[in-house]
């Protein structure tokens, strides 16, 4: 009866897409439980790659049912673009296969203005956290400020019409008073709402309840986290964070379900480090070093956003935060990706501890929110030329790949269950 929990280790792109897919296939259900549209999860299926940012990756799996529950704020037009190139692709995309929480929240198009409003005026003031631009920020601004309009709303698409209005015309009193911006079309929008509800209304459910009972009758059920632990918005590296809680406590509330259900909590996490957006990051790489890591951007997986196509800013792995993010979220397995990234270079790096001034510090002595005063303490560990991306054992890794991933465990005490060694579903070490 468990329920899985996948969690991102850092800071977001680990790879739980990918890691999902594979895991997805011994499930019946997977479920996202936080975030929108900012997330952005890529799935290689033979030549097919799917993109997904609103839909759970698991649904790419026939026999599973996805699900999006009230932890997230949901975009409905990008989830019906997106549920339209899932039909494209020829998937099932019929309510009996996607169900929807009639708690989440909806992003309206004043979130995405207000997200962009706010970001120009923190950037003006050298404060940019360097957001999506999905309106992530202003929708659960609004849950939280007890306002927002949740998706239980579009089953009445003759009352959302006023519902949405009314949102808007507050909205933009603030575009307009405060960030001197234009104001939207109230009309325009509440009537592309209501098309939007008349679209979606047979997908909304109570998924809480829908849940319990599948979790009763005994279900594997996947619940899938976007971003990254760094970026949580309690335990990430605040105030360059997202809105929500990518943590595996965020998925028991952002699902409705108890911790009598949890399973495994599988904490994923690339070979090396990246972040997208500003902050700091300690063991952060540049010139021919990043390039090196980031790739080039010609193939999907390379280290460019999938939402934005910003470049990501790259690397070595950082175990003081990756102890960190395994505490918070209680991971009992780590699922390792992009090993193949690391092949051919002569030296690999763990930061194992930090320095400030003259002190040494194995753990984070006030949680991350400031990372700039600390310095990474090094090990370097000799690396491996050879090619592992068709290798599917543990043992049929060099030996120098083993080392490193079995320095990872040491210096974590989490076992590594999962070795990901290219973008292939196939592409895989089961290490245990
Ligand atoms: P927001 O979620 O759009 O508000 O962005 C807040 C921060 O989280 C920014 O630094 C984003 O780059 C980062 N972020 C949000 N979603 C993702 C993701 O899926 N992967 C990586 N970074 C993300």
């Amino acid at each position: 009866m468990p329920l899985n929990i996948i969690v991102g280790a850092q800071w977001g792109d680990e790879g739980k897409g990918r890691i999902t897919d594979l895991l997805a296939q011994n499930a019946q259900i997977t479920a996202r439980y936080s975030g929108g549209d900012n997330a952005g999860h890529t799935v290689t299926v033979g030549r097919q790659i799917f993109k997904l940012n609103l839909l759970p990756s698991g649904l790419i799996h026939p026999g599973v049912i996805g699900v999006l529950g009230n932890g997230m704020v949901v975009n409905p037009a990008r989830l019906l673009e997106e549920i339209d190139r899932l039909a494209q692709a020829g998937l099932n995309v019929s309510p009996e296969r996607i169900k929807i929480s009639a708690s989440a929240h909806l992003i309206t198009p004043a979130h995405l203005a207000l997200d962009r409003a706010e970001e120009a005026r923190r950037a003006g003031a050298g404060a940019r956290i360097g957001t999506t631009g999905r309106g992530i920020g202003p929708a659960y601004t609004d849950k939280i400020a007890r306002h927002g309009v949740r998706l239980e709303a579009m089953l009445d698409p003759e009352h959302l019409g006023d519902r949405i209005a009314d949102e808007i015309h507050s909205d933009n009193e603030i575009l307009e008073g405060v960030y001197h911006r234009p104001s939207l079309d109230l009309a325009a929008i509440a009537a592309e709402y209501a098309d939007y509800a008349r679209r979606l209304a047979s997908y909304i459910i109570d998924t809480s309840l829908y849940l319990h009972q599948k979790l009763k009758e005994g279900a594997v059920v996947l619940a899938e986290g976007a971003q990254g632990a760094l970026l949580d918005v309690d335990h990430g590296t605040y105030p360059f964070v997202t809105s929500s809680s990518p943590t595996s406590g965020g998925a028991l509330v952002g699902l409705g379900v108890g911790p009598q259900f949890v399973g495994r909590v599988v904490g994923v996490a690339k070979a090396f480090q990246t972040r997208v957006g500003e902050g700091p990051f300690p063991t952060e790489v540049f010139g021919a070093e990043a390039d090196r890591l980031r790739g080039t951007g010609e193939n999907p997986w390379d280290e460019f956003g999938t939402v934005t196509r910003r470049p990501r800013r790259c690397g070595w792995l950082d175990l003081v935060l990756l102890r960190y993010a395994i505490r918070v979220n209680g991971v009992t397995e780590l699922a390792l990706t992009k090993m193949d990234v690391l092949s051919g270079l002569s030296t690999v790096k763990l930061c194992t501890a930090y320095t400030s001034g003259d002190k040494t510090h194995a753990e984070l002595p006030l949680g991350p929110a400031d990372l700039s005063p600390f310095r990474p303490v090094y090990e370097a560990i000799p690396g491996w030329s050879e090619d592992v991306s068709g290798v599917r054992t543990l043992a049929a890794l060099p030996a120098a790949a083993r080392h490193y991933v079995q320095r990872i465990q040491e210096l974590t005490g989490v076992p590594v269950s999962l070795i990901s060694v290219g973008p292939e579903r196939s592409q895989i070490v089961f290490a245990e």
